[in-house]
């Protein structure tokens, strides 16, 4: 399966097909906060985690299935009822995917279910695929019988998908499962790491200031941040590396099993040890990172003008780990990542709202690495209103 994954669906041809499905998404994305500062019952006061997650859910929707959802989205651009229980859905697989499972370490347990996480995933994977399944099961017959001729999305990539003997590759389960993998796979880190980045840059002003000169001398104010323009934006994109080094999804990388005996490190670890790597130890490491609590987005930026990229193959932070293991959506999550608080720092001006004047910045106590409240800021555009209004229009 994570073959299908690197060979098929995240290859550089793919990822350039689903270009304006990406796009159109960042449209809305813009929509939503400007028609929440328009909205006179919210006066511009945005929920930063909901509009971040939706964000990521959205694109990766459009991308897998070409239509945001089941029924549409709100008008604003923002989402809608179906299009917010998907998502929650998602995010409570992925709250047990971290977290500590009795049954991993004493797997005759499972049936005990000693924790609830069976319980717990078991329901939201129910109501996940309640969304994502009729969808699914229409498409196949709609290939079946004939009514569709060309691939516009992951779901039909993966129909598609033939072995050596010309017959379907996946079966209608595996095609299920794999997309809801792709689905809990990409929502998370970009969102995370976006609210993060603006959590810590509305505390320092300064640093805002530094990414909204970036955009306007790469981007100017006439129109919207593109994916285009990302190889030129190193101030922003070392804003998402610093909130993965010091913000990490979570403490520890998913658990791996070592394969044979080996020295790492001067360390040795026999076969079929858990290998679980800290993330936070990594990122926050003080022989590495000099002030490692400080978000300092310029200490990746190199003197010789070289691109910043996202991914650290020398592991001095776990974004997308590295190796056969590694994450194989390093372009699709950087970009989206990227383009997701580009938008938000070009499009708006933020500021703590009304009667505070410093976001929080307490961790959560659980193990999903968020910050412990949702980040609620303040938004004004920043840019010609008419960039906005010509938004309404699409
Ligand atoms: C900012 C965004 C992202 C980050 C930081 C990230 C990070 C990671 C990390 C740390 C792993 C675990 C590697 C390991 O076990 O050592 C992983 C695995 C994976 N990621 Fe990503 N990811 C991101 C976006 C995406 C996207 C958009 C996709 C595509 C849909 C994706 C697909 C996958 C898959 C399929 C795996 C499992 C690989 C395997 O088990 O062999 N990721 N990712």
């Amino acid at each position: 399966m994570r073959r299908v994954m690197a060979s098929e669906v995240l290859t550089a041809g793919v990822f350039r097909r689903l270009h304006a499905k990406r796009c159109g998404e960042a449209d809305h994305l813009v929509r939503y906060v400007y028609n929440q500062w328009n909205n006179p019952d919210i006066n511009g006061v945005v929920n930063l985690r909901d509009t971040t997650q939706h964000y990521c859910g959205n694109v990766s929707r459009k991308m897998v299935f070409g239509e945001r959802f089941f029924g549409q989205g709100m008008d604003d651009g923002g989402p809608g009822i179906e299009e917010r229980k998907h998502v929650d859905g998602l995010f409570t697989i992925l709250s047990c995917l971290y977290s500590f499972g009795v049954a991993d370490f004493v797997p005759w347990l499972e049936v005990l279910d000693l924790d609830g996480h069976k319980r717990i995933v078991m329901n939201a994977l129910k109501n996940v695929r309640k969304y994502q399944d009729p969808t699914i099961n229409k498409r196949m017959e709609m290939w079946n019988l004939g009514r569709k001729s060309e691939e516009d999305d992951i779901l039909d990539i993966l129909i598609n998908l033939k072995n050596s003997e010309n017959e379907p590759l996946l079966s209608v389960r595996e095609i299920k499962t794999l997309i809801v993998d792709i689905m809990i796979a990409a929502v998370d880190n970009p969102s995370n790491a976006a609210e993060w980045a603006m959590a810590e840059m509305i505390n320092r002003p300064d640093l805002l200031a530094k990414a909204c000169e970036e955009l306007d001398r790469v981007v100017g104010k006439k129109r919207l941040v593109q994916e285009s323009d990302i190889p030129k934006l190193n101030y922003i994109k070392a804003c998402v590396k610093e909130s993965f080094r010091l913000h990490p999804l979570s403490p520890f990388n998913v658990p791996h099993i070592s394969s044979k005996d080996i020295d790492v490190g001067g360390y040795f670890i026999p076969k079929k040890s858990y290998v679980i790597l800290s993330r936070r130890g990594l990122g926050r490491n003080p022989r590495i990172w000099d002030e490692p609590l400080r978000f300092k987005p310029e200490r990746h930026i190199v003197d010789d003008g070289s691109e910043v990229v996202l991914a650290d193959h020398d592991l001095r932070i776990l974004s997308f780990s590295t190796g056969r293991r590694g994450c194989p959506g390093i372009v699709l999550g950087s970009t989206m990542s990227t383009i997701l608080l580009a938008r938000l720092i070009q499009g708006f001006s933020w500021r703590p709202p009304v009667g505070t004047n410093y976001i929080d910045l307490a961790e959560s106590s659980g193990d999903d690495g968020a910050l412990a409240k949702p980040l609620i800021a303040h938004a004004t555009p920043r840019l010609d209103l008419q960039i906005y209004s010509q938004l309404m229009e699409n």
